[in-house]
């Protein structure tokens, strides 16, 4: 596997394989990478010629200075797993690498059309503006045919498959099943940042999540999502900041069960300093 931090390196490497008609399938991480990120770049190496991961702690898409400086890194580690799945290109450039000084600290302008008016993008001003600026770029440095995301980020994978068509990519969007722990918490790099009894209250989080899926036809909407939020509360270590039972693409918050017949229901939960994210489908 290849290494490379610097643009200019990276495309060198790019137009070898273009002009040798390689497919190149893409997987952007912000590594410290688990599981779920191995999953999306397992499925990225049997499906094209040729696998280019990306491991860049963007540091545009964090609005909390705190949260950025406490993400977790470790690349030499991320290397090893990459390596050992079968990616071809480790791309890891450093923030100075990626954006010029004015890049950095001016917000990248996207037309949303709203989807980032609900959930992630109203709990974190400009977060959005970050992954789109972030992904745009590393989809024009790799041009991918085929780019995979994984579905925990339910928000986010809406957002690139609009920006895919705004910005005319010709780039397909793979969208990948959540991968869980044995006790059902949604693998993330941030779950390294519990502590072990939070990782097990953490758990909780799907468990009431999939036990609602049954009330569907017994209880209204409304009834349902207040009945989530209450279990989850209910339990010490755990606090709710909004629980959204969404159209599946347009991320429109639905009234009742009859209104789509693609529904989410998407959640964020702070357990101790942890935000944590994940999402149940109903429909
Ligand atoms: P990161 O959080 O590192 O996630 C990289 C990819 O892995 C995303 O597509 C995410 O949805 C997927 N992923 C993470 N945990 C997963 C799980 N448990 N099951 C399935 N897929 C999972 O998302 C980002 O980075 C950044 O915003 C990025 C797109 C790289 C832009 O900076």
């Amino acid at each position: 596997m290849e290494i490379i931090t610097s643009k200019a390196a990276l495309t060198e490497h790019i137009n070898a394989l273009i002009e040798s008609k390689k497919v190149i399938g893409f997987v952007p991480t912000m590594g410290a990478l688990h599981d779920g990120h191995l999953q999306l770049v397992k499925r990225c190496v049997s499906e094209n010629d040729v696998c280019v991961v990306s491991v860049f702690v963007n540091p545009t898409q964090f609005n909390d200075k705190h949260d950025l400086e406490v993400y977790p890194r470790n690349v030499e580690a991320d290397a090893q797993k990459l390596a050992a799945v079968g990616c071809a290109i480790l791309f890891s450039p450093t923030p100075e690498e990626m954006y010029t000084e004015e890049e950095r600290n001016t917000t990248f302008e996207f037309d949303f059309g709203g989807l980032d008016k609900v959930m992630e993008g109203k709990q974190r001003p400009g977060h959005f503006n970050g992954v789109v600026q972030v992904v745009s770029k590393l989809f024009k440095l790799v041009r991918p045919t085929r780019a995979y995301f994984g579905e925990k980020d339910f928000q986010q994978l809406a957002i690139i498959r609009r920006m895919v068509d705004l910005m005319n990519f010709e780039i397909e969007i793979v969208g990948c099943p959540i991968v869980r722990e044995e006790s059902g918490l949604a693998l993330s790099s941030r779950n390294a940042l519990l502590s072990e009894a939070e990782r097990k209250t953490a758990a909780k989080i799907h468990a009431v999540l999939a036990e609602s899926v049954q009330f569907l036809s017994q209880t209204s909407l409304e009834e349902l999502r207040s009945a989530v939020v209450n279990a989850i509360d209910a339990t010490d270590g755990l606090k709710t900041e909004y629980y959204a039972i969404v159209d599946g693409k347009s991320l429109r918050e639905l009234d009742n069960w009859n209104q789509s017949d693609d529904i989410v229901g998407c959640i964020t939960v702070h357990c101790g300093n942890v935000r944590l994210i994940d999402n149940i489908r109903y429909k």
